[in-house]
């Protein structure tokens, strides 16, 4: 019963979609009328507002840390780790945009920053190093969430991994668009319009 309580406060925090709550109240125009359409901060950032997307990659990533530490601090670690994946489940399928929300990749790591830090730190410099050298986010992404499975079963344990690597595929689900693009060679840059 507790499990299931933790994982819908989970669910209802990772739902809220600040991106599009930003964009709007800074009259920005509708962020899935913009770029790739996505709701995230990468997306945020093509409206040419850097502060917005910033504000957006903290908040989408915030959500997910005070789930977990919510949990953890008033029901314990396995609630703590339904509520982390809850609210990466919120973000992906937002009620309150029937069910189709973004691509999760900052709630993964807020997520993981309350799970472990360590293996958010990780997920984060391979992020950082892949956006340096290629300067697209998608990929980025992509190589972080393939990666940070591993690092959670090496620093962690099976419990988290497996957490991990659930949010993990469904973050390559979700990017099946920016796949096929990147396949193409016509994955827009970071900050470009695209
Ligand atoms: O974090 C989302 C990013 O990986 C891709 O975003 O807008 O380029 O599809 P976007």
């Amino acid at each position: 019963m507790t499990l299931i309580l933790w994982a819908a406060i989970g669910y209802l925090l990772g739902s809220i979609p600040f991106g599009l709550v930003i964009t709007r109240a800074l009259g920005l125009g509708d962020l899935r009328q913009i770029g790739s359409g996505n709701i995230g901060a990468t997306n945020v950032l093509r409206t040419g507002n850097k502060g917005a997307a910033l504000a957006t990659l903290l908040l989408d990533s915030g959500k997910g840390a005070i789930a977990v530490l919510l949990a953890r601090w008033l029901a314990g670690p396995e609630a703590a780790l339904f509520a982390g994946a809850a609210a990466f489940l919120g973000h992906l399928f937002p009620v309150w945009l029937g069910f189709k929300g973004g691509k999760g990749v900052a709630t993964f790591l807020g997520t993981l920053l309350a799970l472990d830090w360590r293996v958010c730190l990780a997920a984060c410099a391979i992020w950082l190093v892949t956006a340096a050298l290629l300067r697209i986010s998608s990929l980025s992404a992509l190589v972080a969430a393939a990666i940070a499975p591993i690092v959670a079963l090496w620093l962690d344990g099976w419990p988290l991994a497996l957490t991990t690597a659930l949010m993990s595929v469904l973050i390559y689900i979700r990017h099946h668009a920016n796949i096929a693009r990147l396949i193409a060679g016509t994955e827009p840059r970071i900050g470009k319009k695209g």
